[in-house]
């Protein structure tokens, strides 16, 4: 694990005290939650259009809830693993994620941007009004109060993400001294857009290259739930060096 050692010998030179932590879909994959794209990715089994895009939910929003109930079921048996753990663990950070698991909230993380939503609020089509949604609904698709459909409050292919959430990552991307970018491939904008804004170390955790890769100081070849903990470990030992 050279590029682990590495990363750790540079968290105790550069001693970073803002952390910036971007994760994708591979920080729950340790936790039993299919990643999108790469072996086993929900991408290879279903189509997107059909489910994920504004249009599919307006054709048949039946299938569209079926399929979001599905993986929200996953979500409520899985639990956060030792990478959501150690993330929560890691003081003046902001959590930027991808992830609509809310798995990070559950490990202790206060500071959260979700850039896709959440799979845990629903939203009326009509008024556009948030609940919060922890159960499942006993008829599909749910309706709000008012008559209107309900639909799950993530960001689907070809919407705009949550007024205010890209801008506040980029600020935060740009002044953090670290920068943590975990199990995302790095192929869906804006999000991976995020990197570019920033300054400081980087350190990519991924058992595959991705597209952010190259762009990282250092990248290590491991799952989330094994490399995760040391590189927070050492941020903190760096920060008591002080
Ligand atoms: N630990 C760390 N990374 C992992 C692990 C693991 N145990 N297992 C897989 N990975 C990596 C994969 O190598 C891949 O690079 O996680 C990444 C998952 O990539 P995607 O499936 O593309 O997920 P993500 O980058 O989050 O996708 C972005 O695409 O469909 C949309 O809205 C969806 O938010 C999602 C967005």
């Amino acid at each position: 694990m050279e590029a682990l050692k590495a990363a750790i010998a540079a968290i105790h030179k550069q001693r970073p005290r803002t952390t910036v932590v971007l994760t994708g879909a591979g920080v729950s994959a340790d936790s039993g939650i299919p990643t999108f794209r790469g072996d086993g990715g929900l991408w290879r089994n279903y189509r997107a259009e059909d489910l994920a895009t504004p249009e599919a939910f307006a054709r048949n929003p039946l299938l569209v809830w079926e399929w979001y109930e599905w993986r929200r079921s996953l979500v409520r048996e899985a639990q956060p693993n030792a990478a959501h753990v150690a993330i929560a663990k890691l003081p003046n950070a902001l959590v930027v994620t991808q992830n609509v698991d809310g798995l990070h909230h559950r490990a202790g993380s206060t500071d959260v941007i979700e850039l896709h939503g959440s799979l845990f609020r629903a939203r009326c089509v009509r008024e556009n009004k948030r609940t919060d949604a922890l159960d499942p609904f006993t008829d599909l698709p749910p309706h709000c109060a008012c008559g209107a459909l309900l639909r799950p409050d993530v960001v689907w292919f070809g919407e705009l993400l949550p007024e205010g959430a890209f801008e506040r990552a980029a600020r935060a991307v740009r002044d953090a001294d670290l920068l943590l970018i975990i199990g995302t491939s790095g192929v869906v904008f804006p999000a991976a857009g995020l990197v570019s804004f920033h300054k400081g170390l980087s350190i990519e955790i991924n058992p595959q290259l991705s597209a952010l890769s190259s762009s990282c100081a250092y990248a290590i070849a491991a799952n989330a739930a094994e490399a995760t903990p040391p590189i927070v470990q050492a941020v903190l030992d760096a920060g008591t060096d002080r």
